[in-house]
Formats: C-alpha cells, sequence, structure tokens
C-alpha cells in the first residue's frame, strides 16, 4: 500500500455536478474500506455488489488473510504455526475468547467441553426420524437447532454466562451428533463419548467404536483429524460464517445462528466441495485415470462441471491450509495404508492444472478442500461425513465470529437493499380477462 494510500482518510465521489467526501476506514492490515453508511442519505445512491467480491460486511479482529500472499492468521498467529504447535481445542479457545489460553484457562476449557459431549438422551430417538440415506448435514443442520429445545436458557443471547455455556455445549455436542448420524447410516449401535479421550479421539472412537471389542484409536489419525479440525477453523466472512451473523443479527440464538451456517456450508461451492473433490478423483479413475480430459472438461464454458477443490473467491495464490493439508495426508496414507490411487491422481490433476494457462490466468489453485477428503477418505470416513467434520472444525471459527458481531457496537440488523428490474405498478387481471 503506497503512504499516501494509508494515509487517506475520504474518498471524494462525483454524481453529476455534486461531490462528497465519504470517510476512508483503514484496518490494521490488508483492506481498507471506504464507509459508506451515509451515501444513500446523501445521494440517493446504494451500492451494487453480487456476491459481495468488493464489499466489507464488518470489521473483525478474529482471522486475517492475504488471498494474493497465501496468508492466513488467527488473532495475528500464522496458520503455519498453530498447525505446527498447536490443538484443536487451543484453536479454538484462541478465536472465541481472542488469545492463547494459559494452562490453567486451557484445561478449564477441555474439562468443560469434556463433561457436555452427551446430547439428551431423549435425541436418541431423534435419529430415528431420518431415512439410513440421509445426509449427515441435514441431520447435523437440524439437530444443532433441535438440540436448543433442551437449553431454554441459549435464548438470553445477552447473559455472558448463558452464551459460555452454549459455546461450550456446541463445541461439546457437535461430535456426537455427527458420530451418531453416521452410526445411524450404517445401522450400529450409538456410541457414547468417553472422558478419558481428547477431542479427535473421541469423535475417532464415536465414529468407529463397536460394543463387540475393544476399539484402539491411532495417534496418527487422531493427529491428523485435529490438524484439519485446526485448519478449518476459521476463515473471515465466507459464506457460512456470513450466514451465521446475518442470522445472530436478528438476535435469534446461537444454536439457530450455527445451524444456519451449517447449512450454508453443506454447498458445494463452499464446504461441500471436499466431497465433491473425492466423486471427481474417483471418476477420474473410473474414466481410466485420463486427467487432461478432466482439465479440458473443467475449462469448457459449455460444460458446468468445475474442478471441486480448485479456485477461491479470495486466494489467487496457493490456499496455504492445502499445502499443510497436502504433506498431512502423505503421512495418514501412509500410516493407514490406504489406498493411495486417488492421492496419484490429485496430484497429477494439480500439475496439469497449474500449468494450464485457463488455470493461471484465472489464478486458480488448490484450496482447503482439494487434499481434505483424501485424509477423511482414509481415516476411514465415508465421503457424505467429510463436510460434517468441516462443520465441527469451523464451529469455533462460526461462535468467535458471533461473539464479536453481538457484542459490537456497529452491529445492526442485516438488511441489504436492492436494484429493483420488475415490472412498474399495474391494476389485478381477473381470472377471466388472462
Ligand atoms: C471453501 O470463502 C471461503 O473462505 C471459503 C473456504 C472457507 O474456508 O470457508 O475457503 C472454503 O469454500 C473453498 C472453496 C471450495 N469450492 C470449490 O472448490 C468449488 C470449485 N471452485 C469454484 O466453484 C470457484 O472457484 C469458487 C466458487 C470457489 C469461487 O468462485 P468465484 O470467486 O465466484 O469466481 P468465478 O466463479 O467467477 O470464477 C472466475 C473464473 C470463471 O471463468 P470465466 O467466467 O472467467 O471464464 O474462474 C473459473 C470460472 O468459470 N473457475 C473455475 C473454477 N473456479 C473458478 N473453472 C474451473 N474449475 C474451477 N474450480
Amino acid at each position: 500500500m503506497t503512504a499516501d494510500a494509508a494515509t487517506r482518510t475520504a474518498a471524494a465521489l462525483s454524481i453529476g455536478d455534486r461531490q462528497i467526501e465519504l470517510p476512508i476506514v483503514h484496518g490494521s492490515d490488508g483492506d481498507d474500506a471506504i464507509d459508506i453508511g451515509s451515501l444513500r442519505a446523501e445521494t440517493g445512491l446504494i451500492t451494487l455488489d453480487p456476491g459481495y467480491g468488493n464489499t466489507g460486511a464488518c470489521s473483525s479482529a478474529i482471522t486475517y488473510l492475504d488471498g494474493e500472499a497465501g496468508v492466513l492468521r488467527y488473532r495475528g498467529y500464522p496458520i503455519e504455526q498453530l498447525a505446527e504447535h498447536s490443538s484443536f481445542l487451543e484453536v479454538a479457545y484462541l478465536l472465541i475468547w481472542g488469545d492463547l489460553p494459559s494452562q490453567s484457562q486451557l484445561d478449564h476449557f477441555v474439562a468443560e467441553v469434556t463433561h457436555h459431549t452427551l446430547i439428551r438422551e431423549e435425541m436418541r430417538h431423534f435419529f430415528d426420524s431420518f431415512p439410513a440415506d440421509a445426509h449427515p448435514m441435514a441431520v447435523l443442520a437440524s439437530g444443532t437447532v433441535g438440540m436448543s429445545t433442551f437449553y431454554p436458557d441459549s435464548q438470553n443471547i445477552f447473559d455472558a454466562d448463558a452464551v459460555e455455556v452454549t459455546i461450550n455445549r456446541l463445541i461439546a455436542k457437535l461430535p456426537t451428533l455427527a458420530a451418531w448420524s453416521f452410526k445411524k447410516a450404517v445401522g450400529q449401535p450409538y456410541v457414547y463419548p468417553r472422558n478419558d479421550l481428547g477431542y479427535s479421539s473421541n469423535l475417532l472412537h464415536m465414529m468407529f467404536a463397536v460394543p463387540s471389542e475393544d476399539y484402539r484409536v491411532d495417534p496418527t489419525v487422531a493427529e491428523a483429524l485435529d490438524l484439519l479440525l485446526i485448519l478449518h477453523a476459521d476463515h473471515e466472512q465466507n459464506a457460512s460464517t456470513s450466514t451465521v451473523r446475518l442470522v445472530g443479527s436478528t438476535h435469534a440464538n446461537l444454536y439457530a445462528s450455527i445451524s444456519a451456517g451449517i447449512s450454508a456450508l453443506w454447498g458445494p461451492l463452499h464446504g461441500g466441495a471436499n466431497e465433491a473433490v473425492i466423486e471427481t478423483l474417483e471418476g477420474i479413475v473410473a474414466d481410466g485415470g485420463n486427467v487432461q480430459k478432466w482439465v479440458d472438461k473443467a475449462k469448457d464454458p459449455n460444460d458446468t462441471f468445475r474442478l471441486a477443490g480448485f479456485g477461491h473467491r479470495v486466494y489467487k495464490n496457493f490456499d496455504p491450509r492445502a499445502k499443510i493439508i497436502r504433506s498431512a495426508a502423505e503421512r495418514v496414507l501412509a500410516a493407514t495404508g490406504a489406498d493411495d490411487r486417488l492421492f496419484e491422481i490429485a496430484q497429477q490433476l494439480e500439475d496439469v492444472a497449474l500449468r494450464d494457462e485457463y488455470f493461471i490466468s484465472r489464478k486458480l489453485y488448490p484450496n482447503v478442500d482439494f487434499y481434505s477428503g483424501l485424509i477423511y477418505r482414509a481415516i476411514g470416513f465415508p465421503t457424505n461425513m467429510f463436510t460434517n467434520s468441516f462443520a465441527i472444525g469451523r464451529l469455533p471459527g462460526w461462535i468467535a465470529q458471533w461473539r464479536e458481531m453481538m457484542g459490537s457496537k456497529e452491529s445492526r440488523l442485516g438488511r441489504p437493499r436492492q436494484v429493483y428490474v420488475g415490472p412498474g405498478a399495474r391494476d389485478y387481471v381477473t381470472i377471466e380477462q388472462r
């Protein structure tokens, strides 16, 4: 940023013979913004920006990313350092409460989460109301908002203690909801969480243990899952986070706001891409491994097929998370001895695409979803559970963003305007006259 841009305090806007000045808001890093809060009152005009590619919805101190440089930081800490040194619950604490916890703070948070992992026993019957092939994201979204019916204190969204216990309950119970939706799908007994297991180990235990034999969590697998959860924990104002903020701005409770975020994440352009990547890789294998053919298909303007796991609204460089996940995938595949045919195809796909002018000119690189599915698959997650795992990872980010919004002086009910392009006023026509 030039020195002038860094010190500029206002932008001049000329409309006809009028000129107005709009204040410039400077961030501590990254984008500065023109504050258009007075635009309509001063000019009668609004702005139009479908997909909000040029529009900041809020100020935030939680996550910073630089799409051109491929930088991602949670509360200022680089994702590479958190991936190497931290744990998912420590990162969750950092995102939600603003800084790395002391040992006693972390111990208290872990104990709180550990002792809230059970879901109400009545909810066992909740799963029975779904077909065995119900998509786990439908079960997770409805189960999340359904949980609020057991906790009326969650409606007290301005009571700090009620919010804190709601936060701990959500972080603790989402893995149980997710694992039980999987057990329902495979027709196995529900496995209860255990207080002697760590967060990721507990999820693996609830997913894969059966009453008829002991189940030992593979530490390499638990570590890889914890790393994936860290890498998914927040990503500033992405579609699902913006959904959580918008729903929260109506003063809906946190369970309802998170449930809305889960539904937004489900889409294949967003969190559902990890599922679509595996389907693409399996399609290429079934089609004889002709990677170039599928790259050409992704480039074809007349074909709606897009290369899942490639491209990003903000990253115009390698997604830093994709780099970390790619090396973790190699470790997990080696440790589990899982079939790495898809990993080979993924690497070939990356090589071909990154040398192709279409992808280079559009700055399309592998994103967080490109390799993550290979790890989930090696761990034993069915493809339709990948986005559930993304949701468990993203939960602390959603919570942190909801809390920041609820505590911010600038926050108000989210209500965008529009440019109307429909018919002018006209009189009702009776059916006989139509
Ligand atoms: C996540 O926002 C976040 O932070 C999200 C996320 C998070 O942590 O929360 O990072 C997680 O959602 C990652 C993204 C996962 N989605 C996918 O992998 C789906 C495949 N990717 C694309 O659909 C696309 O890249 C988007 C949706 C991710 C971003 O699309 P944009 O920013 O709206 O850009 P665009 O669709 O306008 O694409 C620009 C051009 C177009 O071609 P032209 O019209 O210029 O000819 O690039 C092309 C697109 O057709 N393009 C692709 C492509 N992605 C973009 N072409 C082929 N394959 C792709 N994957």
